[in-house]
């Protein structure tokens, strides 16, 4: 008969080893998974913003100025008075009821077929994206990454052990024909990757947008493929010049004559980026297969997101068209001033892109150049920016950065790109090979 705390010598056998007087083995009871996540490049960047008198433009926050401060603090006096205790009680995992009616309606519109049934509501874009690495990602499966690519997102996929493939981009987003060639060498070792992770509007981190004829062509080879695409759009609102183009939920909404359950795109956005990040509000749109699992997966993370904080943006939604106006003006005037500069001051051989919308922009530099070894000079002249080594989760980009101008008034926006400026042309004169 089996008899689990037998004998002292059973006990003994089956023991751990003991906590000793310099504490627990920290180093050693961690997971694997957690061990594979790198450092927060963002958490030193916010430390480097405390500086006095540093221009940052590494840290990719939106706005404070053009928070909505009046209108929240009336939005949550209503929502507390409307709805009292409800306010404050536990809610459904899916989400506040009148918030998702209005998302199915606002996020492909025109598409009937999507429903609140579609639309989970998340704690923020980042959990959606733990989220779908949880109901998607085995150890060992292939996850297809644009890159450069949010490294936040890199983050959440990494403690759920995939293996990344690196897809290259150019100034139009996604090298479709690279992606066509990766996708048949994986078919040819019998591999299919789980799914593609794209920003195709204004990209974090280049401000690059996928461009139409890219857009029906990642759908065409996904299908053929099986690949699920998650759709990243957190920036889709904030464009300040040329056409919006559809999102790739929607073109692949028209695909299937409106019906969301027959679409392999995941959309996700957040109101982190229109009202105020720290509400923490932002919704997955989905077939409804993906969309229960998701029910599952949340109710293990955090149960729902705060009941509260759902009920102040519905109230917000109304304001919505005029804060994303308000938004789009401000970011196209700094990112307008912020381009200006650097085309007077950049010395030959730094190039740029020019984005159509968000809130960055991206700088590559000549190669010999590590913009990692050149943070600390910069940082001297009292201007920061975001290295670009840590957007490329598979390696490289050691000549690039990250430009963020939601966040500097014109004379800031001057004063740091001339430090900038100065930083590379010594960089350069040095003519010292920085990368190592
Ligand atoms: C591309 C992208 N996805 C997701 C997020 C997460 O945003 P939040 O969790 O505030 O919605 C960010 C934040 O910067 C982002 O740039």
């Amino acid at each position: 008969m089996h008899r689990p705390f037998d004998t002292a010598a059973q006990s003994q056998r089956f023991s751990q080893p003991s906590i000793g007087a310099a504490g627990p083995a920290f180093g050693a009871a961690f997971s694997a998974g957690i061990g594979a996540v790198n450092g927060s490049a963002l958490r030193d960047m916010l430390r480097m913003a405390q500086v006095p008198g540093m221009v940052n433009f590494g840290g990719g926050l939106p706005a404070p100025d053009l928070f909505p401060m009046d209108r929240i603090a009336q939005a949550s006096a209503r929502a507390l008075e409307q709805y009292g205790w409800r306010a404050v009680q536990y809610g459904t995992t899916e989400g506040f009821l009148p918030l998702r009616e209005w998302l199915a309606a606002y996020t492909c519109p025109g598409m009937g077929g999507v429903t609140p049934e579609h639309i989970q509501i998340m704690t923020g874009g980042q959990q959606s994206l733990d989220l779908i690495a949880k109901i998607f990602i085995d150890p060992g499966d292939t996850v297809l990454l644009e890159t450069p690519t949010y490294m936040g997102a890199v983050q959440s996929f990494t403690p759920y052990r995939p293996n990344f493939a690196a897809v290259p981009t150019d100034e139009h987003g996604i090298d479709m024909d690279a992606l066509e060639a990766l996708l048949r060498d994986l078919a040819m070792q019998g591999r299919t990757p789980k799914f593609i992770y794209t920003i195709p509007n204004f990209q974090n981190p280049t401000g690059r947008t996928l461009s139409l004829e890219r857009r029906e062509r990642l759908l065409d080879l996904t299908t053929q493929y099986g690949v699920f695409v998650v759709e990243d759009d957190p920036y889709g609102q904030l464009r300040f010049s040329g056409d919006d183009l559809p999102s790739l939920a929607e073109l692949m909404l028209r695909r299937t004559g409106g019906n969301p359950d027959r679409s392999h795109v995941v959309y996700c956005s957040s109101f982190s980026k229109t009202l105020a990040p720290g509400l923490r509000d932002a919704w997955v749109m989905a077939a409804r297969p993906i969309t229960d699992k998701l029910v599952l997966a949340k109710q293990g993370a955090d149960m729902h997101t705060p009941t509260l904080n759902q009920m102040i943006v519905t109230e917000l939604l109304p304001l919505l068209p005029e804060q994303v106006d308000k938004l789009r003006h401000s970011y196209a005037a700094r990112a307008r001033h912020m381009l200006a500069a650097l085309d007077r001051e950049l010395p030959p051989g730094v190039s740029r892109t020019t984005p159509e919308g968000g809130m960055f922009l991206w700088l590559t530099l000549p190669e010999q150049v590590s913009t990692t070894a050149m943070l600390p000079r910069a940082v001297e002249r009292r201007v920061a920016y975001m290295i670009g080594e840590c957007f490329h989760a598979l390696g490289g980009g050691h000549n690039t950065m990250r430009l963020c101008f939601s966040t500097a008034g014109p004379e800031d926006i001057d004063r740091g790109i001339t430090a900038l400026a100065q930083t590379i042309r010594e960089e350069l004169a040095g003519e010292v090979d920085t990368r190592s």
